[in-house]
């Protein structure tokens, strides 16, 4: 079984569609081992998103990922990073595929509602970044 980090980002939680979004992974399979709601703070935000550092929109990304609460995520299940990809859709909305969070749900290329894992090597590194050990059940 993979784990993979998802965030639910300021948009979404600011709109009240965390339950629907949950929903859409849920649906799919894949059971929620851990969870917690946090407010980022700048250098978490820059570690979470350290690959992007240097880039034009990192700025932007980092005021838009501290600007409210996000609520963190490990999702399990089969082929659980790719699955979650799939479910999200295309990082601007407008090219995500219908019926993909960020094409129903997503408002533009930096308000795109959820975060996940792209690779095991960066579930690993971002799972710890927001849990303890002990934080992550097996059930
Ligand atoms: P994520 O890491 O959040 O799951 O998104 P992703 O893999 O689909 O996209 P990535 O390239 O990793 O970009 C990370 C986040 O940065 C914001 N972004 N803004 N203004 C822009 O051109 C731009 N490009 C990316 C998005 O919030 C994106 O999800
Ligand atoms: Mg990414």
């Amino acid at each position: 079984m993979e784990k993979s980090l998802v965030l639910i980002k300021p948009d979404a939680i600011k709109r009240n569609i965390t339950g629907a979004i949950i929903n859409r992974f849920e649906q799919r399979g894949l059971k929620i081992v851990a969870l917690r709601m946090l407010h980022m703070d700048e250098a978490l935000a820059k570690r979470h998103y350290a690959v992007h550092q240097g880039k034009p929109f990192f700025d932007g990304l980092v005021k838009y990922i501290t600007s409210s609460p996000t609520i963190a995520i490990v999702f399990e299940g089969n082929n659980a990073i790719e699955l979650i990809r799939k479910t999200m859709g295309a990082t601007d909305p407008v090219k995500a595929e219908k019926g993909t969070i960020r094409a129903d749900f997503g408002v533009d290329i930096q308000n795109n509602t959820v975060h996940g894992s792209d690779s095991p090597e960066n579930a690993a590194k971002e799972i710890i970044i927001f849990f303890a050990e002990k934080e992550i059940f097996n059930y």
